[in-house]
């Protein structure tokens, strides 16, 4: 083949694969009967294996709820705790194919606490059906769906009025029920919705026309599905393919794989690093079949460029006329998907396209409401909320609009100690804010202050429970410190809760927050070139590892001051453990509230066996030799 030929062949096969396949999801509540419709699609379309069949009609009378007829349901329902809890609690794949093509269902479950496995589900496909139980018309639930489906860039929807049988397939409640929804969706950005009468359980209008609604003249579901036109929305086309890992076998070959998000590109065109800005040419496409002359969007490559040039992971090459945000700040919907609560100002993990950097949610502009779409205020997010927020990565990455790509514009934040997903997000722009504010040089820098006072600085910080010792000592240790002639500086948990942060309580995200604070302000004296001490209950490790990041190597040094709780709450010296176990004080470290105690310290005193005065010693120790 020449190699135009081989470009118009590879080309044809794309287009073939864009045509030949949908991705869709369904959605409804628990017994609309989703996994009923699903079972009758693979059923009718001939792919249940007779085995299978067999072993179908078996369960169905141990299982089933349909008497002698074989539940449907049950095909679908692999997982044994949906046929116990008759809910489904996963997101399944299914595949199957007729003559026309092919499809990918994502079966999503209805119940109510999984709108997150939705939002996993959903976000890969082009088309979602909506299913309704005819005799109860338009549900919250219904709306909640519609809303995410919208929300996760969604545009054609097919609204199944299941269990028409039920209401003796009548023309006039099917009508009511399309109206109802077309005015509770109007706001939302379908491009085409259509309604389908049917009845999942008997056949009617899922592949084959139903003789019982002769009044309904549209397609059949199958029928639609086989011909619904899904192809490239008006989104980005311009080339674009993150970076997922740099190939180089040997000296002479060098590079740049990953699938190509959007876009075609052809050997000799000119490509540009988003993040850099340096412009080069591909000289050659290679693929697991051998090079190629042209590749294009879902086509996993390795690119070959004209020139050496500086592209790692998480880098994404571009057309040069069609280059991405590249940003440190933007605003997007979040999901949160955990049952550990969001605390805006802690460090997750962000994954999007092939990059992976440390994030924080910097604000909540609001929740909405998935029932109702109104905007709320709010400071944290629970387990299925969605808010839109302000994030922030400690360094730029490379981004489009959700709606433009949603490769380059879908994103999961991960917890930094249990490696879980928390959270899945749509970028929606880009925040430009940060870029206006750039760095000032000064000529004093903190090398040249700590000179002035000859001394190393550095942030002693104090860790533990209430009443634990931390203040007592701290107080010995700068005394001790000063005695020596050393320029310092104690900030108290206390104290500073009654000046820069008489704003925040005791809730996780104050915490988050009291901290985030306290480590800036600690950098900034560390900066000065001042000895920073810091007492803080400062319960969680993310917080105390944040702090530790933004400070130089061995400038950080945590003292775990280790007293049992028993111990903290017999001495209580403030009283507050006799309120908190009396339900006055709510959120109390180590009654109500966790305190995560360090990993690896560099110095823990066990107060137990030391006095103050000694434990202070121990940590004069250590900073003499260490510093
Ligand atoms: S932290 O958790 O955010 O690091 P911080 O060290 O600033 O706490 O403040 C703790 C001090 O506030 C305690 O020593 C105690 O005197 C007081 N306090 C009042 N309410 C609480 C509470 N619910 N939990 C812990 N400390 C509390």
């Amino acid at each position: 083949m020449t190699r135009q030929a081989e470009a118009v062949a590879i080309a044809t096969r794309a287009e073939e694969a864009a045509k030949g396949l949908l991705r869709f999801l369904t959605c409804g509540s628990v017994d609309d009967g989703k996994s009923t419709l699903i079972g009758r699609l693979l059923y009718d379309s001939k792919l249940i294996m007779e085995d299978q069949l067999r072993s179908l009609a078996d369960d169905s009378k141990k299982h089933g709820t349909v008497g002698e007829d074989i539940d449907l349901a049950l095909l679908v329902d692999g997982l044994e705790a949906e046929r116990q809890q008759g809910i489904t609690i996963d997101v399944a794949y299914r595949f199957f194919s007729t003559a026309r093509r092919s499809f990918i269902v994502a079966d999503t479950p209805g119940h109510e606490q999984y709108s997150r496995n939705m939002a996993t589900g959903a976000s890969t496909c082009d088309l979602a059906i909506i299913l309704i139980d005819a005799r109860k018309g338009v549900l919250t639930q219904t709306l909640r769906h519609s809303y995410l489906v919208h929300l996760l860039g969604i545009k054609h929807v097919v609204l199944a009025v299941n269990k028409m049988d039920l209401v003796g397939f009548a023309e006039g409640r099917f009508a009511e029920i399309v109206a109802d929804y077309r005015a509770a969706t109007s706001q939302l950005a379908f491009r085409d919705v259509l309604p389908i009468p049917l009845s999942a359980r008997f056949g009617d209008n899922v592949t084959m026309p139903s003789n019982r609604m002769p009044w309904y003249r549209g397609p059949m579901l199958l029928e639609h599905l086989e011909a619904a036109d899904v192809t490239a929305e008006a989104g980005r086309s311009a080339f674009a393919l993150p970076v997922q890992w740099v190939n180089r076998p040997h000296q002479d070959f060098r590079g740049f794989a990953g699938t190509i998000v959007s876009g075609r590109i052809a050997a000799g065109d000119p490509v540009v690093v988003a993040k850099s800005g340096r412009a080069t040419r591909v000289s050659r496409i290679v693929t697991a079949d051998g090079d190629r002359a042209e590749a294009s969007t879902g086509q996993a490559v390795t690119l070959v460029l004209d020139e050496e040039i500086d592209i790692a992971r998480g880098d994404v090459l571009v057309e040069p006329r069609a280059r991405p945000e590249v940003a440190d700040q933007f605003a997007a919907h979040l999901f949160w998907m955990h049952e550990e609560p969001l605390l805006p100002g802690r460090r997750y993990l962000l994954k999007l396209g092939a990059e992976l950097v440390p994030a924080t949610i910097t604000s909540i502009r609001h929740k909405i409401d998935v029932n109702t779409q109104e905007e709320r205020p709010g400071r944290t997010l629970e387990l299925n909320e969605i808010a839109f927020c302000n994030l922030h990565t400690t360094q730029p990455i490379v981004f489009t609009a959700y709606t433009e790509n949603r490769d380059l514009g879908g994103f999961i934040l991960i917890d930094r100690t249990t490696n879980q997903t928390v959270g899945a997000g749509m970028v929606e722009f880009g925040l430009r804010r940060a870029s206006n504010i750039h760095h000032q040089h000064l000529d004093i820098d903190k090398a040249r202050r700590a000179a002035q006072k000859g001394q190393k600085p550095c942030l002693v910080w104090f860790t533990g429970l209430s009443g634990a010792g931390k203040s007592t000592i701290a107080n010995i240790l700068e005394r001790k410190l000063v005695a020596q002639g050393a320029h310092t500086y104690l900030l108290d948990g206390d104290n500073v809760r009654h000046g820069l942060n008489k704003d925040l309580g005791f809730t996780d995200a104050d915490r988050v927050e009291n901290i985030r604070r306290v480590g800036e302000v600690a950098k900034l004296m560390v900066d000065a070139g001042l000895i920073v001490l810091a007492s803080f209950i400062s319960p969680f490790r993310d917080e105390r590892r944040m702090v530790r990041d933004l400070l130089g190597e061995g400038e950080f040094i945590e003292v775990f001051v280790d007293t049992p709780l028993a111990i903290a709450e017999t001495r209580d010296t403030k009283g507050l453990y006799k309120k908190a176990r009396a339900g006055q004080i709510k959120h109390f470290t180590g009654i109500d509230s966790p305190y995560e105690p360090p990993e690896q310290a560099e110095v823990t005193v066990a107060t137990g066996e030391l006095s103050a005065e000694a434990a202070a010693d121990q940590i004069l120790a250590y900073l003499t030799s260490h510093l």
